[in-house]
């Protein structure tokens, strides 16, 4: 399984995202957090960061839509150069549609699970998505501690996803650092968001090789 590392700007310098950027080359995605204070009790960037990014790097785009409504939005996104957009599974009751939408506006959709969400909420849609999130922490804001009763969700998406025999990818996000990510790749994930790990200090592409270095097998 291949593992790809997806640094969150979250805990970049937002006066200066190009050179954040350029320092963690070698990343396979850049984890955009989209926060619109109603879904989450915090607000941070929207479809014109998105843009901008898109003209910055030639880093994929993980766009993680922590917002109430997503349908209204997808467009915008997908438009903006997202190259996965994901939904979280708790905001919206139409999920298939938007996966849909997301599938049909040329990106790869994605579907965000919250840690008290429980797996069944994917059965009837994972066989559309190419992505599944399962939150760490509960989504908002970073540096939170990783929870370690999510290792058994991740475990079971894991079961899930291997059951389509689709290459769906599993990612993490919430507290992945050195000593997490290899537990959760252990369960099964294959994707490690990590946003205070890589840029709080001043070797951000360092961490991005060093958290692929302790996920690999012995
Ligand atoms: C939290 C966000 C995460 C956040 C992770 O709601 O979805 O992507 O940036 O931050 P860390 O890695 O610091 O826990
Ligand atoms: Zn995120």
């Amino acid at each position: 399984m291949t593992i790809k590392i997806a640094p969150s700007i979250l805990s970049a310098d937002f006066a200066n995202l190009a050179k954040s950027i350029e320092s963690v080359q070698g990343a396979d995605l850049l984890h955009v957090d989209v926060m619109d204070g109603h879904f989450v009790p915090n607000i941070t960037v929207g479809q014109p960061v998105v843009r901008s990014l898109r003209k910055t790097t030639d880093i994929p785009l993980d766009v993680h839509l922590m917002i109430d409504n997503p349908s209204l939005y997808i467009h915008d996104f997908a438009e903006a150069g997202s190259s996965v957009i994901t939904v979280h599974a708790e905001a919206s009751c139409h999920l298939h549609r938007i996966i849909q939408t997301i599938r049909d506006a040329g990106c790869s959709p994605g579907i965000a699970l919250c840690p008290s969400t429980p797996t069944v909420m994917i059965k009837h849609v994972i066989h559309m998505v190419d992505l599944v999130l399962i939150m760490t922490v509960n989504p908002g804001f970073g540096g939170q501690v990783f929870i370690p009763e999510t290792v058994t969700k991740i475990r079971e998406v894991r079961e899930i996803i291997d059951r389509t025999g689709r290459d769906i990818d599993l990612e993490v996000d919430g507290g992945i650092n050195d000593i997490t990510a290899p537990l959760a790749v252990k369960a099964g994930a294959n994707v490690l968001v990590a946003g205070s790990y890589i840029f709080e200090n001043d070797a951000p592409k360092k961490k991005v090789e060093r958290l692929r270095n302790v996920c690999l097998p012995a």
